[in-house]
């Protein structure tokens, strides 16, 4: 696949096209390189014909890295509980939430932040990892085909219309990494707030890196899901309780999994109905 054995700018347009499709935005290698440093060109030789592919096919794209943990940054967590708890609706909040600085995702390429969609009194509030490159263009948290995903699964749930969606971070990681645990932190305040604004009777924990931030657990999504937990604010004024479920891009990979998701959903129903029905 790569480097086509067509090098022409159509094959090579044309193979940047594929591996966007496929999500495959951004590239890492494992040593860095400083392109602040002048690099100047050896005398101009004649330049070698291009390689054909090798017998051994080159190995896909890796994801990206996850950032190196940096300390959770406790001024900026000040910060943002200050500008969070001065939001007195979710409209504020989100004003608030763009003029906060103290989330490093903000300066490393994001196009926008990324806060909610949904009914602002939802029952259910659904939290994801963080805005993919979907989200980040259009603004809206669970827009790209994971989300189109998880919209077929709430509509077959009943859940259309009862839920309000965000995420652990509202700015796109690069490369859509995993948020680390110093970005989580600095955006944690809001995120508290907006549960306490919107008030859901339950929460819906999308994915391992949103399971492991809001239940401060290092244990993996797959022996998480499905399972009832509950969700404390830092105060612990607020208690919801939390279903941790498998991410939809996730099953995206792995369909044989959407059964154990499709359980998850019917397991929250079956809660959300149960808190409704009288007596
Ligand atoms: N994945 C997430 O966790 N959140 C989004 O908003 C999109 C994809």
């Amino acid at each position: 696949m790569f480097p086509p054995a067509d090098p022409t700018p159509r094959a090579l347009e044309s193979l940047l096209a594929f591996w966007t499709d496929a999500g495959v935005d951004a590239s890492y290698s494992d040593t860095p390189v400083d392109r602040t440093i002048a690099v100047t060109r050896p005398a101009a030789t004649k330049r070698a014909p291009f390689a054909p592919p090798t017998a051994t096919a080159a190995p896909l794209p890796a994801a990206a890295p996850p950032a190196p943990q940096t300390p959770i940054p406790a001024e900026a967590i000040d910060d943002a509980r200050r500008a969070a708890e001065g939001a007195v609706d979710l409209a504020a909040l989100e004003q608030a939430i763009a003029a906060f600085d103290g989330c490093a995702l903000k300066t490393a390429g994001a196009r926008r932040v990324v806060f909610s969609r949904g009914a602002p009194d939802a029952p259910v509030m659904i939290i994801g990892e963080a805005p993919g490159a979907d989200e980040d263009a259009q603004g809206s948290p669970f827009v790209g085909r994971a989300g189109q995903l998880l919209d077929r699964m709430l509509a077959a749930a009943g859940l259309t219309g009862r839920v309000f969606i965000t995420n652990t971070v509202f700015w796109r990681p690069p490369g859509n990494r995993t948020p680390t645990l110093a970005e989580q932190a600095a955006c944690a305040p809001f995120l508290e707030r907006a549960i306490a604004l919107v008030n859901p009777k339950l929460l819906l924990l999308v994915g391992g890196a949103s399971a492991k931030a809001m239940l401060k657990t290092n244990d993996g999504i797959l022996g998480l899901h499905g399972r009832w937990f509950e969700w404390r604010s830092s105060d612990g004024a607020l208690e919801v309780p939390a279903l941790p479920t498998l991410h939809p891009a996730f099953l995206l990979r792995q369909p044989a999994a959407k059964k154990k998701s499709w359980e998850d959903l019917l397991t929250l129903v079956e809660r959300l109905d149960r808190a409704a029905r009288p007596g």
